[in-house]
């Protein structure tokens, strides 16, 4: 299971990064802007400067909602380095990009994915990961969870090559469940990934470790 940090924040990207797991980014309109990230200029360098700290993938995302300004958005933000994936968003035009930029061999995280029909229009598409929303489903009393176990059953019975990227995880018990469910991808918030080292045994462990070895090497 690949671990990517779901922000546009460098500080927590470089924190995960020197933990030495993680296996991308993945940002949105709303992360960048909530780093005060603006212009078409400024949010490209800011891709640019994600690339150079992490090795994986780096989805940046089409503000475009039709064909033509998908392909135009995605051809420029595939061309900034070789770690950008363009995120698309699953509408009629979003399907159209995905399989343009399939043909044309450029990487699609296929996103504001809330059903199992829109994930298999993704794969048909051709896209590289398709991104379930798990949180907001359950803010909206629907299962996120069991959408991942949905996705993760068709796409092994068709044999779809499209990875599932659970998105919009927001604890760490949605990411041991959608390790569970057998999501290819977790992008999370650097809480959630911080939290699975999280237990009160471990702490109580050491501190005796340390303890014992105090009193005999004093
Ligand atoms: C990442 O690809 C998504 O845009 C993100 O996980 C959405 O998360 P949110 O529902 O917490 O905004």
């Amino acid at each position: 299971m690949k671990f990517f940090i779901d922000t546009a924040n460098l500080k927590q990207i470089e924190e995960a990064q020197a933990l030495g797991v993680l296996d991308g980014v993945t940002t949105n309109p709303s992360l960048m802007a909530k780093e005060g990230i603006k212009g078409e200029k400024n949010i490209k360098q800011h891709y640019i400067n994600i690339c150079n700290i992490v090795d994986g993938d780096v989805s940046a995302e089409v503000i475009s909602t039709d064909f033509e300004g998908m392909i135009r958005e995605g051809e420029e933000l595939a061309a900034l380095h070789s770690q950008i994936v363009v995120k698309v968003p699953i509408i009629k035009d979003g399907v159209k990009a995905i399989k343009y930029f399939s043909d044309k061999k450029i990487r699609t995280n296929c996103t504001l994915v809330f059903s199992a029909g829109q994930a298999l229009l993704a794969a048909k598409a051709g896209a590289t990961y398709v991104s379930p929303f798990i949180g907001r489903l359950d803010d909206n009393s629907t299962d996120g969870v069991q959408l991942i176990e949905q996705i993760v059953q068709m796409y092994n019975y068709y044999e779809f090559e499209t990875q599932v990227l659970a998105a919009s995880i927001r604890h760490t018990m949605h990411i041991i469940k959608c390790m569970e469910a057998g999501a290819d991808v977790a992008t999370c918030p650097l809480d959630a990934i911080l939290g699975l080292l999280n237990h009160p045994l471990t702490d109580i462990g050491l501190a005796k470790f340390l303890a014992d070895y105090k009193k005999v090497n004093g």
